[in-house]
């Protein structure tokens, strides 16, 4: 067993694994992006190495990330909250892709690299194509000094600290809490008010004590991963805000645990995958408090009539009906704290995470460093 002192003063106990954690500093490595960074007089926030000014960030007429895997999920959720603070149209892609398809790149898009390695030969590669035409590049990028964070023309570090487990936890906090501060900015220099924008930063200032509350559900998860490890397959589903959330969750799963899974838009269910459902094939849905959540929950009773165990995660005040009550629904019920509507998605990903790592302990795998992965793909 390795004991060693981890960089925020946490030990890793006698045969704790390192995504166990890196799981568990997330309350402090979340502390530590946004120290320094949030200005809740104004509404906004600092970020010393975009080296851009207002005048440059209101000129952005879009916004295009990029990043592989997880990173390219929370990018996901990170274009979800420029377009609701900021209102400038922002998408994310696959660093994979993205150069074999000769992307048109524009002088008034701007574009993110994203990675915690900073070595993601996709991502630098990406990176490097969209420069060669002559486009700006900023990187979220944890590894300092590392080649993503040498090729991008500014960029904001993440400050999680080392991450050793190849599953990524602490560095996709802070990527997300990177976007957020990101589009605070953009939101800023447009017309995001500064009752909303300071509305958002008491929501950031609230995370790192709600990520901690998140993780206390560990128990919890733990007893619901025990029992999903043993199904085969499994789906994640959730809708805007909650669809990357869940693309995330199933990647977690596949990564350390073996198990299949697929993400998909819940409204997406019925147009195809419903065929699949059935008491051997569990679903864990995430159902924030949010204007879709009565839709959501009409789903997931189309997913209980074909008798599909259902994990929820939700938050306190959102009404299951007889979902809860039936005692022919497979149900349990996960409330996540609640924060603004547009930042919770990233407290949505920790049960996820505690999940995909208690299934993997659990069939006794090697959770930190799952079959056919490495930390960093280096190589094409
Ligand atoms: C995350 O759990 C994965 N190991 C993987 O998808 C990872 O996020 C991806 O390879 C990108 O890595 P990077 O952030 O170092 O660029």
């Amino acid at each position: 067993t390795e004991v060693e002192a981890a960089d925020d003063g946490l030990d890793l106990a006698e045969g704790e694994s390192h995504m166990h954690r890196e799981m568990h500093e997330q309350p402090i490595s979340a502390e530590r992006m946004l120290r320094g960074r949030l200005d809740a007089r104004f509404g906004t926030s600092h970020l010393g190495g975009l080296n851009l000014d207002a005048r440059d960030l209101r000129a952005v007429k879009r916004v295009k990330i990029l990043g592989c895997g997880s990173a390219y999920y929370v990018g996901q959720m990170g274009a979800q909250l420029i377009e609701e603070l900021a209102r400038v149209p922002a998408d994310a892609e696959a660093a994979s892709e993205f150069r074999y398809r000769n992307p048109i790149i524009e002088p008034d898009t701007l574009y993110v690299a994203v990675s915690q390695s900073g070595e993601t030969i996709d991502t630098l590669l990406a990176v490097q194509e969209i420069q060669r035409k002559g486009g700006r590049v900023l990187g979220l990028v944890n590894v300092v000094g590392s080649a993503i964070a040498r090729a991008v023309d500014g960029g904001v570090y993440l400050h999680a600290g080392p991450e050793v487990a190849v599953a990524s936890t602490k560095a996709l906090t802070s990527m997300f809490l990177g976007f957020a501060l990101l589009a605070l900015q953009l939101g800023r220099v447009r017309d995001l008010s500064i009752a909303d924008g300071q509305r958002i930063v008491a929501g950031l200032e609230a995370l790192p004590g709600q990520l901690k509350e998140a993780l206390d559900l560990e128990p919890q998860l733990a007893d619901v991963a025990r029992r999903l490890a043993e199904a085969p397959s499994l789906f994640f589903v959730g809708r805007v805000r909650g669809y990357p959330v869940a693309r995330e969750g199933a990647q977690k799963l596949k990564e350390i645990s073996y198990r299949h899974a697929e993400a998909y838009q819940t409204s997406e269910l019925k147009h195809g995958p419903l065929a699949l459902i059935s008491p051997a094939v569990p679903t864990v849905a995430l159902v924030p408090d949010d204007e879709l959540a009565e839709r959501n929950v009409g789903a997931l009773h189309e997913i209980a009539a074909r008798g599909g165990p259902l994990v929820v995660v939700t938050h306190a005040g959102v009404d299951l009906g007889d979902l809860e009550t039936s005692e022919a629904v497979d149900l349990t019920r996960i409330d996540v704290p609640r924060n603004e509507a547009e930042l919770d998605p990233v407290l949505m990903t920790v049960p996820l995470q505690l999940l995909a790592y208690h299934a993997s302990l659990h069939l006794g795998l090697d959770v930190d460093k799952p079959r056919n992965l490495a930390k960093s793909v280096t190589v094409e």
